[in-house]
């Protein structure tokens, strides 16, 4: 609610044709893993998503590797002895945060709660709020463009609309001015600064491409079969002009001998 001046995006995705740049979420991963991860899960994305098609696509062994390594372990068990126990995720894992529950979070940070961000793109869509009755109909959804990028715009702009608070504005200790989060003031201290992430093809390590790499990287996980749902999208349509064509051919050639 309240989202006013929301700056509206290009994004490689959106619209009845877009779809995900493999390249991008590649860059947007790396830039929540080194940045976000420190205190936001994903834990609706298990890292075989990473490998799969339609997403980032990193190569398996990488991503083997990645769960290997990654910093915050899985509680698994119990085991023989009936104890309950860490260890490192396998690529079918969860990526979880570093907080165990959100007393934990909360307590790390000042009160306020790091939200997973696994669905972020979709619940910050204040047109998919409005819209939920479009839901059956997401290429519709899709063609109408009021769908699956109000989250992704109001994401970049919340990672890039932080500033000094106005002389007249008064900020609670503790919190940040910005300008894109309702109310003003956010907990979450500007995460981005320009040179943060160094990426490996070439592109400007700037907030303003960390930004849109990492909000196309979040948009992938809130949504990761649109690809393919574009794509059979358009095969649909493809195949009911092509049985329309047949049946009317068809209804022609039964009745040409009736007036
Ligand atoms: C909230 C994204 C890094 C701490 C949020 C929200 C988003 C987000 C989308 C929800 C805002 C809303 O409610 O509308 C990101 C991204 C990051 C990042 C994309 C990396 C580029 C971090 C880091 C920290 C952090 C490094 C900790 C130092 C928080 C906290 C909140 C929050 C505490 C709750 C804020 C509040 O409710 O006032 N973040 N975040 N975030 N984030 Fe981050």
């Amino acid at each position: 609610a309240g989202h006013q001046e929301i700056e509206r995006q290009k994004w490689s995705f959106s619209g009845f044709t877009g779809q995900f740049d493999k390249a991008q979420l590649q860059r947007g991963f790396q830039v929540y893993k080194e940045v976000c991860a420190a205190c936001h899960g994903l834990k609706r994305v298990a890292f075989r998503n990473l490998v799969q098609p339609g997403g980032p696509e990193f190569p398996e062994d990488a991503v083997k590797e990645l769960a290997a390594t990654w910093p915050n372990q899985i509680t698994d068990g119990p085991n023989d002895e009936g104890k309950m126990f860490e260890r490192p995720p396998l690529l079918s894992d969860p990526i979880r945060g570093p907080y165990h529950n959100d007393n934990e979070a909360r307590a790390s940070q000042n009160g306020a709660l790091p939200p997973d961000l696994s669905l972020i793109a979709r619940a910050r869509d204040s047109h998919r709020e409005a819209s939920w009755y479009i839901h059956p109909f997401l290429m519709l959804g899709d063609i109408l463009n009021a769908y699956q990028e109000g989250g992704a715009n109001y994401i970049y702009a919340l990672l890039t609309e932080y500033s000094d608070a106005p002389a007249d504005y008064k900020l609670t200790d503790g919190k940040y001015y910005n300008k894109a989060f309702p109310g003003h003031q956010i907990a979450m201290p500007p995460p981005l600064s320009d040179g943060v992430v160094a990426y490996q093809d070439g592109t400007p390590s700037t907030v303003d491409h960390y930004s849109h790499d990492v909000v196309a990287f979040l948009s992938w996980a809130a949504d990761p079969s649109l690809d393919q749902r574009k794509r059979i999208g358009w095969q649909v349509i493809l195949y009911l002009i092509v049985t329309t064509g047949l049946l009317y051919l068809g209804k022609k050639r039964i009745w040409k001998n009736i007036k």
